[in-house]
């Protein structure tokens, strides 16, 4: 077979739904992971034809990718600030918007070798990416899935960041004195789960969405901890649904800390709350 003809044919296996939108652009985009090339390679060598065995594997993946499973499972991997990160299902597969967390933290006034500590660390793309872009920065991660915490070490170690990873609820066991805290835990009221589009609902891990009644249950619980967890003068960066800066604000209170900031993201929603001590 060809390369045009496999994309063909997968164009037809793919069905148009909603998360899939243009099979043709998928095929394209499962035929260029599948092959370990750029989707322009394969423009260009549209009559190159593929060996038994990338076909093959070529098929399976568009048959994951036609019973809906995300993209990015079934690729192994997705980019999060610049860097290729595994995935795997029972993690989450980090969002775009999670970038704005990176993208404050950055600008931020933090003493020399900051003591970093991302809660909820799910692939790591939060502690990895601040741990290669802080300079000296000591990062600790945690997570309650072990499979998770599994992922975010891979994915520490094949990018040679130093992250310390630590199976914990929330950051129960750790001691204080952190310049930076972030977290995207999950936020999304246990109500709506059922919900959320079907890829999401039946294909990525409950653990990783379910934030109890208003969706706020484990930001409550992180925002009393704060003050325990932040050195003076430090700040958290927490990701979190419509509305729910709103229902951290009397925690915020009650914890001694003040909001600095809310980033917004580009659906024009208050994202991410950033507090300081
Ligand atoms: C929304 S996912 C975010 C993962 C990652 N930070 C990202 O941005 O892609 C939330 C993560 O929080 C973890 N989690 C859920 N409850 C937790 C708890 N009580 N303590 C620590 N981690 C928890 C889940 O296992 C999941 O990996």
């Amino acid at each position: 077979m060809t390369v045009w003809e496999l994309l063909a044919e997968a164009a037809v296996a793919l069905p148009r739904r909603e998360g899939l939108p243009d099979p043709a652009r998928e095929a394209r985009w499962l035929l260029a992971r599948c092959l370990n090339r750029a989707e322009g390679w394969l423009v260009a060598h549209a009559d190159e034809s593929v060996s038994e065995s990338d076909a093959a594997r070529f098929r399976s993946m568009v048959a994951r990718r036609a019973s809906g499973e995300p993209a990015h499972y079934i690729a192994g991997s997705c980019p999060f600030f610049g860097r290729e990160f595994l995935v795997a299902p029972g993690v989450l597969i980090p969002r775009p918007e999670t970038e704005l967390i990176v993208e404050h933290a950055l600008g931020l006034s933090l003493p020399p070798a900051p003591r970093v500590l991302d809660v909820g660390t799910g692939s790591g793309c939060l502690a990895t990416t601040l741990a290669m872009e802080l300079p000296g920065a000591r990062v600790v991660a945690t997570d309650v899935s072990p499979s998770a915490l599994r992922l975010a070490r891979a994915n520490a170690r094949r990018l040679a960041a130093r992250v310390a990873c630590c199976l914990a609820d929330l950051a129960t066991p750790l001691r204080g004195g952190f310049d930076l805290v972030v977290a995207n835990l999950p936020y999304i009221p246990d109500g709506e789960l059922s919900t959320l589009a079907p890829e999401i609902r039946d294909h990525e891990p409950r653990l990783a969405r379910a934030g109890g009644t208003d969706g706020a249950d484990l930001l409550h619980r992180l925002v009393a901890d704060l003050p325990r967890l932040l050195a003076p003068g430090g700040h958290a960066l927490l990701e979190l649904g419509p509305g729910q800066a709103d229902l951290l604000r009397p925690g915020v209170l009650a914890a001694g800390l003040y909001e600095t900031t809310r980033l917004v993201d580009v659906a024009g929603v208050d994202r991410v709350v950033v507090l300081s001590r």
